[in-house]
């Protein structure tokens, strides 16, 4: 492969260092201002009001009654809302008609002096409905339909060889049923959108037409899909978001209540509109991952070498807008094999809309993949870790590309010598110490690379040798903010310290979401290409007021090669014979993920996927009333996600890497590679201690019993 073809990379000197987080000592004192924080003038509070039945129509909403409420100034609903310019986006237009397509759709909007008044005169409004029947849940038996696509545009089906008649004529065959729940994003910070309309006749030409602070993964985005929504240009929609504190994919589009506020300010142009969803409305408002049925077949000869590989899947979309988790899709990339078929059905509900949360599909698909895998070891009499060397591709067995970095058994070797996976029992069932089943448990993680075009950035050089450099991203929480200086440090050849960062506005240049492995390398993609065009214009020694702008490089090496992220998730599971309880006392994880950037801050990003891995094997689980489709898990008490105290020693490491031909930084992105994997990890890891395969997570006690 000629060099020719490789992204030009830039040397590291900043990249690699385990830089202190920017932002944090402004996080830790409270003076990182979040959305609903920003300190705005002549501001209604607002309250949704949702919807409490699952279909039918709005008879009356009886608004004059909360009217005369304290500090009540306006109730916003379906009779006196403006007007969207499209209905494109079915999930945003709202308020339009007396329709309720799900519980938990927003029917209205209080407007008030103070937040207290307006959710005190939202609970006290009494909204009538004609309810009709609605169909609110799906089991394994469900029909469902063939999307045209699922997530990101991935085909629905692929089909390769014979499946079935390799199925039949295997040696050892796995035919099982997994199952994955309902999940919340759940990220600290609710989302909240404040924003205002410009007043009539305000001339200030600085003031867009509307304003937007949203907590969100991506203020173009947000801006662009609420221009057209409003019928603005995107230009005349400025959005916001300096400080994000979380979003896991349910702040990568905006929801409702962002809609909410668009509307409610324009009807009171001129003021400002502060709109907090409250946490328990986050579980019909915010999106949330699709329950996924996954019907896995695996063929293997006596030696355990994949002859069929089958993945099915069964899950969930809203009866108003289609959103189809690609969860069969990782499969086509991970073992070689030389029948595969991978199929995707979806079942419409009237229900809220599901959305991407934490590695999409590649997360739900890996629990079932990887379950599927372990007893096949099982059954074949191989240790889990020998059966996947044994089903090592050569190539992508979907695409017949070459890897890019295929670094998968580095990682499985180096996590077994540092994990003690020799002493492991071969049989299951083997180990009590004290009260104590203990098991060891293996799972592969992959996640794609992503090319990530859409990305522009301004380098400018300003007064004693410093650069400011700018670009419409967005820092999560997941650092942001100090990586992409690192990376233009680089880029410059200066000292990180020689440069500010200009992000989380839509004043600053192009930048696509903060979601799959995309932040980094394509916002860092077009930092590198500002800086190179800014060098190449003015010199390395440029006086201040000088600019350059540029889009990231196109790099054609996504064409020609199979590019991945890998690891190898090893966990240690110890189940209490007498109660079932179930504690994760280690797990580690060795990645390849391409160059780090900030190893202090990739660690965190790993060991956090990682953690929301457990929290996906032993507690996360979301639950629907199929009477009401709503989620009866409203708050983190009854949807409850790891804590410290449930977190003992997770541990994250990496392989020595640098990709070439990601990008000019060689790096792939650690967002989601932490969390796949993890959670079959330690699902292998309960079987191996007790003896009981769980093929559906949550895992709870009682199933160990
Ligand atoms: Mo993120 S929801 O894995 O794009």
């Amino acid at each position: 492969m000629s060099e020719a073809t490789l992204p030009e990379q830039i040397r590291a000197h900043a990249m690699g260092r385990p830089d202190r987080r920017r932002d944090a000592r402004l996080k830790v004192t409270g003076r990182a201002t979040y959305a609903v924080e920003h300190e705005t003038d002549d501001t209604l509070q607002a309250h949704l009001v949702l919807s409490t039945v699952a279909k039918g129509r709005i008879r009356q909403i009886h608004a004059d009654e909360v009217r005369e409420l304290p500090g009540v100034v306006d109730v916003v609903d379906h009779t006196n809302a403006p007007r969207v310019a499209s209905d494109a986006d079915p999930e945003l237009a709202i308020l339009q008609d007396d329709r309720v397509h799900y519980r938990g759709q927003v029917v209205a909007v209080v407007l008030a002096e103070t937040a207290e008044q307006a959710r005190a005169a939202a609970q006290q409004l009494r909204v009538d409905y004609d309810e009709e029947p609605a169909r609110t849940e799906f089991d394994a038996d469900s029909e469902g339909y063939e999307p045209d696509s699922v997530n990101a545009g991935y085909e629905t089906a692929t089909d390769k060889g014979e499946v079935d008649a390799a199925l039949r004529t295997a040696a050892v065959v796995v035919d099982e049923t997994y199952r994955t729940p309902y999940e919340h994003q759940m990220p600290m910070e609710p989302h909240a959108t404040l924003g205002r309309w410009r007043g009539e006749g305000e001339t200030d030409e600085d003031q867009p037409t509307l304003w937007l602070y949203d907590s969100t993964q991506g203020v173009h985005p947000a801006a662009s899909t609420v221009a057209e929504l409003m019928g603005l240009d995107a230009a005349d929609v400025r959005v916001t978001a300096p400080y994000v504190g979380g979003g896991f994919g349910s702040k990568g589009l905006p929801h409702p209540q962002v809609a909410t506020v668009a509307l409610a300010a324009k009807k009171h142009a001129g003021r400002w509109v502060r709109l907090p969803v409250t946490r328990q409305q986050m579980f019909t408002v915010t999106g949330y991952r699709t329950a996924t049925v996954q019907h896995v077949r695996l063929g293997a000869d006596s030696d355990g070498r994949l002859t069929a590989v089958d993945h099915r899947v069964l899950e969930q979309t809203s009866a108003i807008k289609e959103y189809g988790e690609q969860t069969a899709e990782v499969t086509r990339h991970v073992y070689a094999t030389p029948n595969l078929r991978t199929a995707h059905r979806l079942v419409e509900l009237d229900v809220s809309v599901p959305t991407w949360m934490r590695a999409p599909g590649v997360m739900p698909g890996m629990v079932g993949l990887e379950i599927a895998m372990d007893e096949l070891a099982e059954r074949c009499g191989i240790d889990p870790i020998e059966l996947r060397r044994r089903n090592e591709p050569e190539v992508d067995p979907e695409s017949g590309k070459p890897f890019g970095h295929r670094r998968l058994m580095e990682c499985f070797d180096r996590g077994a010598r540092e994990f003690g996976w020799e002493q492991r029992a071969s049989e299951p069932r083997q180990t009590l110490e004290g009260d104590w089943w203990v098991g060891l448990g293996v799972a592969t993680s992959t996640y794609p690379a992503h090319p990530a075009p859409g990305n522009t950035a301004t380098v400018r050089s300003e007064p004693g040798e410093r650069y400011t450099v700018a670009i419409g991203a967005a820092d999560i929480g997941t650092g942001a903010w100090t990586v992409l200086a690192q990376i233009a440090a680089d880029a410059l050849e200066v000292d990180a310290d020689r440069v500010e960062m200009r992000i989380g506005d839509t004043r600053d240049p192009k930048a696509t979401v903060a979601g799959g492995p995309t932040g980094t390398s394509g916002w860092g993609s077009a930092i590198v290409a500002a800086a190179l065009a800014f060098r190449k214009e003015h010199g390395d020694t440029p006086p201040p007021g000088l600019e350059a702008t540029a889009d990231a490089a196109r790099n054609p090496a996504y064409k020609t090669f199979s590019l991945h992220s890998f690891g190898a998730q090893f966990a240690e599971v110890r189940v209490n014979r007498w109660t079932g309880e179930i504690r994760v006392p280690r797990m580690l994880g060795v990645f390849s993920a391409g160059r780090i950037v900030n190893p202090r801050l990739a660690r965190s990003q790993l060991i956090g996927g990682m953690t929301m891995g457990i929290g996906a094997a032993l507690f996360e689980e979301s639950v629907r009333d199929p009477r009401f489709g709503h989620f009866v898990t409203q708050d983190l008490a009854s949807y409850h996600v790891p804590a410290h105290a449930d977190i003992r020693d997770v541990e994250a490491v990496w392989l020595d890497d640098v990709d070439p031909r990601a990008n000019p930084m060689g790096l792939r992105g650690v967002g989601e590679i932490g969390i796949v994997g993890a959670t079959a990890a330690v699902v292998n890891a309960i079987h191996h201690a007790t003896g009981v395969r769980a093929r559906s997570v949550p895992v709870t006690a009682d199933e160990l019993l």
